[in-house]
């Protein structure tokens, strides 16, 4: 009887763990602790840190400028193209220099189509040169 029962309390407790998993929205900072910076390779840590899930909260963080370094921005590109492009001509400024400090800037992921980040620090230089760009395609939850 007492086994019964705690196989049953098991089972109840495994299955509400496993819908607050799957229905909580995460929050990812991206590049990790390595946070948003010229020299990492944000493809790779896209497609290591996917999938992505709709109302995901990316956290980009970036030190702020100083006297011996350029500080990055977060731009959000519209299209593939100006994408690989680098091409930043209708690019929306998501967060300038400063905005990446402390907390950093934070960016939900909340609608169900490809979200393309890139920083154009430097004319687009750490676009073009240091790959500073990734994309997130977001989906639905399982359940
Ligand atoms: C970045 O990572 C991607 C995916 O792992 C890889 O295909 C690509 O060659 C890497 N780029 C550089 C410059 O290392
Ligand atoms: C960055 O954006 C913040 C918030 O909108 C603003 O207060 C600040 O002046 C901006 N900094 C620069 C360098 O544009």
């Amino acid at each position: 009887m007492a086994f019964t029962f705690g196989a049953q309390g098991f089972i109840l407790l495994a299955f509400v763990a496993s819908f607050w998993v799957v229905s909580e929205a995460r929050t990812i900072v991206v590049g990790g602790s390595e946070g948003w910076r010229a020299g990492i390779n944000y493809t790779d840590w896209a497609l290591k840190t996917s999938p992505f899930y709709l109302n995901d909260k990316l956290v980009f963080k970036y030190a702020l400028p100083s006297d011996t370094s350029i500080a990055p921005n977060v731009y959000l590109l519209p299209n593939l193209l100006c994408y690989r492009k680098c091409n930043f001509r209708s690019a929306k400024l998501l967060a300038n220099e400063t905005q990446g400090s402390g907390e950093g800037f934070e960016f939900v992921l909340n609608e169900l189509r490809p979200a393309y980040f890139a920083c154009a620090a430097e004319d687009g230089r750490h676009c073009s040169e240091e790959r500073m760009k990734f994309f997130a395609i977001p989906r639905r939850h399982p359940n």
